[in-house]
């Protein structure tokens, strides 16, 4: 039995998904504890056909796997009803299945404008306009509607009602309230029905789960320089994707996890708005974003891309307790020569090794490089570290010392089986 969280170690967008899928062939649960259908989780079917989950577990695309979206996770019905019907539409049933807390927190359509007006009106953070922020903030300051709640009709009117009463003040610029309202309850009927089934205390089921010493996966979202407490505030999102998260996210201790998987790309991506030391904003970063597809998942925002920052995966190692990384895209870098890995960032002629919290310091850092030799070739469907080419195998090295933790697996392509397991894996796969 073991419990193991993978995270992402830099701004998102690492490559969970895929890590997730590889990995999950072995769990018998996965779960998402934290943020919304910001997230897309792209991985590639056998048959080639590309899935994107934003808010189901990406887990529930294989065979038998229990799936739970736990009390951490913000739900927008109306998304999760797509999506259902999306899966169901590629044969994927989720029928008995998939559990939802009774706790998570609703998104509602004034969720989306309110995104939509901060973005406005407040600092410009690039969000993915999904609500997100909104509802966590009605969470925080108690006005938020809870799934129990949300299917339960009267609570769910009296809190819609006082809550649009609330918000159609401060939305009058962009929206009327009689719109609010409609769009609230235009289909509440059909899509409370349609969650009612899900619906359940996911505790007790980990709970049990933890007892029969089943294993269980929870698929990290977002990823660690975009938590609310570790990443580039405010330029982040507004749950904590850290593996802490994972405890409150899904109402487990922190001493029944076993392993937190870090994932990592062999260079560094961001979408949205923020502070990004190592960015090229020159041909080689439009170059990454060809090789690695990089484009977003949930908006289609082309992703901004640079070198491998160390400060960050090293921030990333320490505030999550990372045992093991997992390196990504290793074969995006095939080509380029030299490479480049950031080691520290130089602030008004001062070294700094340690992540700074200084919003000025992070948007102004200078990242000091050191430079090696880059390596030729299509190394994906290699499976045996040893025939990668001999600088392939220096960067990886390097990564591992200025990291301080061994990675595990290289993932060197899309498809779920293009990878090199190397050693020091999860005992159960
Ligand atoms: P929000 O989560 O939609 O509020 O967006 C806040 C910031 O997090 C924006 O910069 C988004 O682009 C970024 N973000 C949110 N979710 C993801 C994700 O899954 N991958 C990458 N970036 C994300």
């Amino acid at each position: 039995m073991s419990t193991l969280v993978v995270i992402g170690t830099q701004w998102g967008d690492e490559g969970k998904g895929k890590v997730v899928h590889f990995l999950g062939k072995n769990a018998d649960y996965i779960v998402r504890s934290q943020g919304g259908n910001n997230a897309g989780h792209t991985v590639i079917l056998p048959d080639n056909r590309v899935s994107i989950q934003h808010i189901v577990p990406s887990g529930i695309l294989l065979k038998n796997k229990k799936c739970l979206i736990t009390n951490g996770v913000v739900i927008d019905p109306e998304v999760l009803f797509q999506e259902i019907g999306q899966l169901k539409k590629s044969g994927i049933s989720v029928k008995g299945r998939l559990f939802i807390s009774e706790s998570a927190h609703i998104i509602l359509p004034y969720h989306k404008y309110l995104d939509e007006l901060h973005e406005r009106a407040r600092v410009r953070i690039g969000t993915t306009k999904r609500g997100i922020g909104p509802c966590y903030g009605d969470k925080v300051t108690r006005l938020g509607i809870r799934v129990i709640d949300y299917i339960t009709p009267h609570i769910f009117y009296e809190l819609a009602s006082r809550n649009i009463r609330e918000k159609s003040v401060i939305l009058k610029k962009i929206i009327s309230r009689k719109k609010i309202e409609y769009e609230t309850y235009k289909n509440y009927n059909k899509l409370r029905n349609f969650i009612k089934p899900f619906v359940t205390d996911t505790s007790l089921i980990l709970e049990k789960a933890l007892k029969e010493k089943k294993n269980i996966l929870f698929e990290g979202a977002q990823g660690t320089l975009l938590d609310l407490d570790f990443g580039t505030y405010p330029y982040v999102t507004s749950s904590n994707p850290v593996a802490g998260g994972v405890c409150t996210g899904a109402g487990i201790g922190p001493t029944e996890i076993d392993i937190v998987l870090g994932v990592t790309k062999a260079y560094t991506t961001r979408v949205g708005s923020g502070p990004f030391p190592t960015e090229l904003k020159n041909e080689l970063g439009e170059l990454l974003r060809k090789r690695g597809q990089e484009y977003g998942a949930t908006t289609g925002r082309p992703r901004r891309c640079g070198w491998f920052d160390a400060v960050i995966v090293r921030h990333a190692v320490r505030v999550n307790s990372i045992t093991q990384l997992v390196l990504t895209k290793l074969d995006c870098l095939s080509g380029i020569n030299p490479l480049k890995i950031c080691y520290a960032y130089r602030y008004k002629g001062k070294l700094i090794k340690e992540f700074p919290s200084s919003r000025e310091i992070q948007a102004n850092a200078e990242p000091v490089y050191e430079t090696l030799p880059g390596f030729d070739g299509d190394i994906k469907g290699i499976t045996d570290f040893n025939k990668l080419p001999i600088n392939a195998r220096r960067y990886f090295r390097r990564i591992e010392e200025l990291t301080g933790r061994k990675i595990c697996i290289i993932s060197l392509g899309r498809k779920r089986d293009e990878v090199i397991v190397i050693d020091n894996i999860p005992p159960w796969f």
